[in-house]
């Protein structure tokens, strides 16, 4: 027995050293070479028919010289290829798995059609293949199942149809997975979970139903898992977070998902991206989320938001077009980090002033360490059903760009808007939409003081009236000045010859 085993070893190195050798033999340089030339005669130049990268590739320079060919110093063979954006169309020959050598293969931002032919099989030392941005049709290949080394596969943006092949579970190297954006269907194979090293993936903008295999939770390495625009359903389970300790993006939004929303998810510790909007889900969003210290951007669907305390490092929140009935927590406001709000066409009501100042005790105005704090770059708050006046603390956030507040039902206590008056503080201010309101007063003086950056300038439909101050021929980078639909009375200041740039 023992005799056996030491010599069967030798043998197997042998067989080894055999093949390698008889590779070599039929494989070099010049099949390389003719591989390539092979793919060049396929090649159909879109836009230029000049184009630089077929003119260069001429048996009258090496290989190894040609535009997009990185070769290895030992055997000078093809290791990588990178030809992208190039605006290359036509199809992939079979003669392209005769580049045994190659490592990486990038053909992404082209207009490459046609189905990858099985030959690429042969490819067995590739780990990175980027095909994005392509036309290829047909179903994604069970073959790259067998490619041993693949670390990254990205197939986004193109043609392909048909379903998951289970077969890609194989490939135990593989930690970035991109079929985005083609038309594939049915469930999302359970196998999945088999990639122990995946780091991201993504299937968003597909046409994928039934439920999210939980296999899928158990991918303890994953990062990423971009899932959003099909048309998946069911639960998220309600451990979701135990098998992803290093998950840091979660984007469901768009989908058919319902149930409750996890107050687990808080236990992902790294999540800074959560987007659950525009699904089913119900009941209250889990107070627990404002525990995720790390969320720097959260998208919610229908839900009541009456807890949202503690995201200190949130940037962007997005809770519009939804279902949201009831009043704006005042805390949102609190929250320093935050640079974009939009909580556009909700069902909320009351009064914004009162809510921010009943919520935090506050009598009149934002304490300044707040507002001064306060990175928030864009409100956007139109058609809800606040009523009462537009409040004078949006002033005092300097960062301020965007604001919207049309559509707002917002009545002014005094016939001076002077929320007008409070924005000229902010330097930064480059649209302000305040349209639809039923204002009923005079454009104040102060418009002229708006921020010399002012672009937008939208007061449509808010029954003003008086005359338009000639000071508003100061905002010199106006582009548009829409004041149509109300009572304004007196000839349009000349002053208005100052705005240069108006179209
Ligand atoms: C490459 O291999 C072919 C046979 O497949 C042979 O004819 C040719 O001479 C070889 N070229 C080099 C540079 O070794
Ligand atoms: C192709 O491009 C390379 C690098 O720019 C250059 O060295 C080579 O001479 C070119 N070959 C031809 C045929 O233009
Ligand atoms: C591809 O085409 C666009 C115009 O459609 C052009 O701007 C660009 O320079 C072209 N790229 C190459 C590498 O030829
Ligand atoms: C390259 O591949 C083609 C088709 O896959 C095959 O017919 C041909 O023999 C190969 N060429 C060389 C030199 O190995
Ligand atoms: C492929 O090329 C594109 C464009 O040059 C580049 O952005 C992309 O990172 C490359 N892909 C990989 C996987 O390196
Ligand atoms: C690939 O595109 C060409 C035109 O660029 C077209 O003639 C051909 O039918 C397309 N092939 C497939 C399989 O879509
Ligand atoms: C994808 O395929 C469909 C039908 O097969 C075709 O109508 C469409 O033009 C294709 N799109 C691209 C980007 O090739
Ligand atoms: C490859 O994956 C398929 C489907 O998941 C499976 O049936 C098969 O046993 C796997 N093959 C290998 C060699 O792992
Ligand atoms: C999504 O799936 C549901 C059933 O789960 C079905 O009624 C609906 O038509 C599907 N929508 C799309 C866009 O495929
Ligand atoms: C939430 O996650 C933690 C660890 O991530 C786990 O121990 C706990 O059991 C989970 N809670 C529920 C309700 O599943
Ligand atoms: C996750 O992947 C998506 C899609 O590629 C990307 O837009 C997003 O920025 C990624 N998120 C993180 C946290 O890397
Ligand atoms: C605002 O209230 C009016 C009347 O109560 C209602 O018709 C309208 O749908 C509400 N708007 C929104 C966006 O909820």
């Amino acid at each position: 027995m023992v005799m056996e085993r030491a010599y069967t070893f030798p043998l197997v190195i042998l067989l080894a050293c055999c093949v390698t050798a008889s590779m070599a033999n039929n494989m070099n340089t010049s099949t390389d070479e003719s591989s390539l030339l092979t793919f060049k005669s396929r090649m159909i130049s879109n836009i230029d028919p000049s184009n630089i990268l077929i003119k260069n590739w001429s048996v009258s320079t090496p290989v190894c010289v040609w535009i997009g060919v990185t070769c290895g110093l030992r055997h000078q063979r093809v290791t990588a290829l990178d030809i992208s954006s190039m605006n290359l169309s036509g199809n992939i020959p079979s003669q392209l798995g005769n580049l045994s050598f190659l490592v990486s293969l990038n053909l992404s931002r082209n207009y490459f059609n046609g189905s990858l032919p099985r030959e690429l099989i042969r490819l067995r030392r590739l780990k990175i293949i980027d095909f994005r941005h392509n036309s290829f049709s047909g179903q994604i290949p069970s073959w790259f199942g067998f490619l041993p080394k693949l670390q990254v596969l990205y197939l986004r943006n193109n043609n392909f149809t048909g379903f998951i092949p289970p077969y890609l579970s194989n490939i135990s190297t593989l930690q970035d997975l991109d079929l985005s954006v083609n038309s594939l269907q049915g469930k999302i194979p359970e196998d999945i979970g088999n990639l122990h090293n995946l780091k991201t993936l993504n299937l968003q903008y597909n046409r994928l139903t039934g439920l999210i295999p939980l296999t899928i939770f158990t991918i303890s390495t994953l990062e990423n898992l971009t899932l959003r625009r099909n048309n998946l359903s069911g639960n998220l389970p309600v451990d979701i977070c135990r098998g992803l300790p290093r998950l840091k993006g979660l984007y469901l939004s768009l989908n058919e998902l319902d149930g409750e929303i996890p107050s687990n998810l808080s236990e992902c510790s790294q999540l800074q991206f959560l987007s659950l909007s525009f699904n089913r889900f119900r009941g209250s969003i889990p107070s627990e989320i404002g525990r995720i210290r790390t969320l720097q951007i959260l998208y919610l669907g229908p839900n009541d938001l009456s807890e949202l305390g503690n995201l200190e490092n949130l940037v962007e929140l997005s809770i519009g077009n939804n279902f949201l009935t009831g009043s704006i927590p005042a805390s949102i406001f609190n929250i320093s980090s935050l640079q974009y709000i939009n909580v556009a066409e909700n069902n909320l009501s009351g009064n914004l002033e009162e809510l921010y100042l009943n919520g935090n005790n506050f009598h009149g105005r934002i304490p300044n360490s707040i507002a001064n704090a306060s990175k928030l770059t864009t409100i956007i708050l139109f058609f809800n059903n606040f009523t009462g006046p537009i409040p004078n603390f949006i002033g005092d956030f300097r960062f301020l760009e965007i604001v919207y507040l049309n559509g707002y039902n917002f009545i002014s206590k005094s016939p001076e808007l002077s929320f007008i008056t409070s924005l000229t503080s902010c330097r930064y201010l480059k649209k302000l939409v305040f349209g639809d309101n039923p204002l009923n007063g005079i454009l104040p003086v102060s418009v002229g003081n708006l921020s010399i950056s002012l672009q937008y300038l939208y007061g449509y439909n808010c029954d003003l009236w008086g005359s338009i101050p000639k000071e508003i021929g100061n905002l010199s980078s106006l582009i548009l000045l829409s004041l149509h639909v109300n009572q304004l009375t007196g000839s349009i200041p000349t002053s208005v010859v100052d705005l240069q740039k108006l179209q």
